[in-house]
């Protein structure tokens, strides 16, 4: 496996790669890698990917002032030797220095049409952010497709739509949320939980299989269902901070739960801000 945290030496060998007729897979990250990151590899895989590079890269520009840039985990030894064993081809490390100019000044942003809603909404920037740094790894490694979680709905239907409207020549892949065996799905952020925390954050979790239930017995009014999911969420010790249920392609919100409507939730346990969503 290779190691880069020269972004213009990865992109002298990604451009190599491809002229040479490689297919080239990128899964981008934020480290602190669990199965759920491993996964996307794994995705990549299955898709024949002949090279399959992860980035690992803490990227300042998509967190708030009051968010945990700071103390967000880094383990690079530990995250290198997961990816070796999961099969991916390259490592990109980068610094913050090397990602942005000091000068840096031109933004990806999306209109608010999908990044006005749900995390966006409480997250100013985050998505400007997060779709800069994307743009920036699209053109530094040139892939054929890059993997994405489903775990990250919004994000991920942002990406797609980025790629669609920016005309970036590469395949976006969603793969399904890793949960543990609890059925909490799995993110680096499960880190930062107590015992208690832990258990609080279940309730996410059960809140969706539940209303996956009732909607596979037809559809149901919304209203009074999002009542009921954010009294369960804050009973079991969380703060909850939404409760939607979206179109899955355009994120705008539905007046009935059915077959195909997201639901997405966001929660505090503790300071910890977790995120759930399941596809009814
Ligand atoms: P990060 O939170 O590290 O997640 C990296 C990728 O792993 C994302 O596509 C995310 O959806 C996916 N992922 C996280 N937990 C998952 C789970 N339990 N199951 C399946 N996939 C999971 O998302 C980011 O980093 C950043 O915003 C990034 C795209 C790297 C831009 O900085």
């Amino acid at each position: 496996m290779k190691t880069f945290n020269d972004p213009k030496k990865l992109q002298r060998w990604a451009a190599a790669q491809r002229l040479a007729g490689k297919k080239i897979a990128l899964v981008p990250t934020m480290g602190a890698l669990h199965e759920g990151h491993l996964s996307l590899i794994a995705a990549a895989k299955k898709k024949g990917a002949d090279e399959i590079v992860v980035s690992v890269f803490v990227n300042p520009t998509q967190f708030g002032p009051k968010e945990d840039y700071a103390q967000y985990p880094r383990d690079h030894k530990a995250d290198a030797a997961k990816c070796r064993a999961a099969g991916a081809t390259a490592i990109f490390f980068p610094t913050p220095e090397n990602m942005y100019a000091p000068d840096h000044s031109v933004w990806m942003v999306e209109d608010g049409a999908l990044s006005g809603s749900l995390c966006g909404a409480r997250r100013p920037g985050h998505f400007r952010g997060v779709c800069t740094v994307v743009a920036k790894l699209f053109n530094l490694t040139h892939p054929n497709f890059a993997v994405f979680g489903q775990k990250d709905y919004q994000q991920a239907t942002i990406i797609r739509r980025m790629v669609r409207d920016m005309n970036f020549d590469l395949e976006i892949v969603v793969a399904p949320i890793v949960r543990e065996p609890s059925g909490l799905a799995r993110s680096s952020r499960n880190a930062y939980l107590s015992d208690a925390e832990r258990e609080s954050a279940l309730a996410l979790s059960r809140a969706l299989q539940k209303l996956k239930k009732l909607t596979a017995e037809g559809p149901r009014p919304w209203k009074a269902l999002q009542r009921e999911t954010w009294i369960a969420l804050d009973r079991a010790g969380l703060r909850t901070d939404y409760v939607e249920a979206v179109n899955a392609d355009t994120l705008a919100p539905v007046r009935k739960l059915d077959k195909g409507v997201v639901v997405l939730l966001a929660a505090y346990a503790g300071k910890t801000r977790l995120i759930d969503n399941a596809v009814m």
